[in-house]
């Protein structure tokens, strides 16, 4: 556990050298690295400190169940796949996910990707054999390459220069689409249309969609429309990523003008990963700095304890929408780990938005030998999430998916009851298999009606049908 001298002791963004740290690559040329690193110190943010501090805000809301997190994006992003359709498809079924869940849950969404700079991964093990050659892991683009040889596994510094600036193009379109009118809700909703009436299960999306359609002809009705109401066209939209490459994060991390604070400016919302969260450790150590909303992963080792000390280093003033716990303990464990965790969060009385990452403890391998997520184990995942929340009293906060916009085959199920014969049509992930475009949005239907039960039974008496 963390003591409280150790949370007090004095931070700065690279106080974290100082500690041991997991997950780090071996860099051959020191002096390259140094170089790379105090060039990207010198580039402009790519998020604001307002916008991050805006984020804060809004998962405060989520922390008391006045609003719902959603986040979502590619496990890793590629260079390769770096395009405006890839963005654009991603954005368009972020938003149908984002409407449903307004309206269905009758919930403000509050939306967080996984992108802009969602680049280094953690791995199992730090080296890769092949036909008796081994040769480092694959660590995400932002590192090495993910082809097998030895040039293109060498961890090389220049990779996080074209990182960056794929990262700056990413938010620049995103940005665009968030603002510049394509996020116009009567698009989102339409685009719903298309998917429900494609949808094999449109029967069971049918109802909901309808109720949009009414919702939002009244609204028209009433005068409330894009054409005459800007906020109707644009909306609020964040990054976020795993902050697991620190040299990088340090690089990136500036003081903001107006507070005199520090802040992460390679993304709005960073997360520390389920393999880096040792209390006293390097990563750990860089986050309680950073004045960003942050997450933490937490497995099935997280003991009660364990998370109050990480909490204690994290958000010792306990301030609300700082801490999101992203819980990825898979569909059979949530029972057993989660209730102890939430039972020592309320007994200390901190405050934390909990959501629910069904994604990360439900990877298994299929016959074909293919990496995959079943599309119900994930479902049973979010389903026993809302459970535990709902036994103990809490709030089921949000949803962090892995999930692209794209038609890829990598998560068997779902309406289209994809199999793992299927699998290898469209396998295209750097990394863990995602949900693809129709897995997510109806996922976003399933996790809807799951809100809306939570939100009646907290409001007043659960209703009948609820009872399942
Ligand atoms: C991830 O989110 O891609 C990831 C590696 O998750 P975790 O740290 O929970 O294993
Ligand atoms: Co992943």
């Amino acid at each position: 556990m963390t003591s409280p001298a150790m949370s007090k002791a004095h931070w700065t963004p690279s106080s974290w050298r100082d500690k041991p740290i997991a997950q780090v690559p071996t860099y051959p040329d020191a002096e390259a690295l140094g170089a790379v690193e105090a060039q990207l110190a010198r580039f402009p943010p790519l998020v604001f400190a307002g916008e991050a501090r805006k984020l804060k805000r809004a998962l405060g809301k989520v922390s008391v169940g006045e609003a719902f997190l959603l986040q979502g994006g590619d496990c890793a992003e590629s260079f390769a796949e770096h395009s405006a359709d890839q963005i654009r498809d991603f954005f368009r079924v972020f938003l149908q996910m984002s409407v449903v869940l307004t309206f269905a849950a009758g919930s403000p969404v509050v939306k967080v990707g996984r992108l802009a700079g969602q680049f280094a991964k953690p791995r199992s093990a730090p080296t890769e054999t092949v036909d008796g050659v081994e040769l480092p892991s694959y660590r995400g683009d932002i590192i090495n390459e993910i082809d097998f040889s030895v040039e293109a596994r060498t961890p090389d510094p220049r990779r996080q220069i074209a990182a960056y600036r794929q990262s700056a193009a990413t938010l620049n379109l995103i940005r665009a689409f968030a603002t510049g009118g394509y996020a116009n809700l009567d698009n989102a909703h339409r685009w719903m249309l298309g998917f429900v009436k494609d949808s094999p299960a449109s029967g069971r999306y049918q109802e909901v969609a309808d109720r949009i359609t009414e919702a939002l002809g009244f609204m028209r009705a009433i005068g409330l429309d894009p054409e005459t109401h800007p906020e109707l066209r644009a909306t609020d939209f964040y990054t976020s990523h795993e902050a697991l490459l620190l040299g990088y994060e340090q690089a990136m991390t500036r003081v903001d003008s107006t507070t005199g604070d520090w802040y992460a400016t390679s993304g709005h919302m960073l997360w520390i990963g389920d393999r880096t969260r040792q209390p006293d450790h390097a990563h750990v150590e860089y986050f309680r700095g950073i004045q960003n909303p942050v997450g933490l992963k937490c497995g099935p080792s997280l003991t009660p304890d364990g998370l109050i000390g990480l909490i204690d280093a994290i958000n010792p003033a306990n301030e609300p929408g700082r801490l999101t716990l992203i819980c990825r303990f898979g569909a059979d464990k949530v029972g057993e780990h989660l209730p102890g965790l939430i039972r020592a969060v309320e007994k200390e009385g901190r405050k934390v938005v909990w959501s629910c990452d069904p994604m990360h403890g439900n990877t298994i391998k299929a016959a074909s030998g293919y990496k995959t997520r079943p599309f119900d184990r994930i479902l049973q995942e979010v389903k026993s999430f809302f459970a535990v929340h709902e036994a103990e009293g809490t709030i089921a906060g949000g949803i962090h998916l892995e999930m692209t916009g794209n038609n890829v085959t990598e998560c068997t199920g779902g309406a289209r009851a994809i199999s793992d014969e299927d699998l290898r049509d469209r396998y295209h992930t750097y990394c863990d298999p995602r949900l693809n475009a129709e897995q997510a949005i109806e996922m976003a239907f399933l996790v809807a009606d799951l809100v809306k039960r939570a939100r009646l039974a907290r409001g007043h008496s659960r209703p009948a049908e609820a009872a399942e």
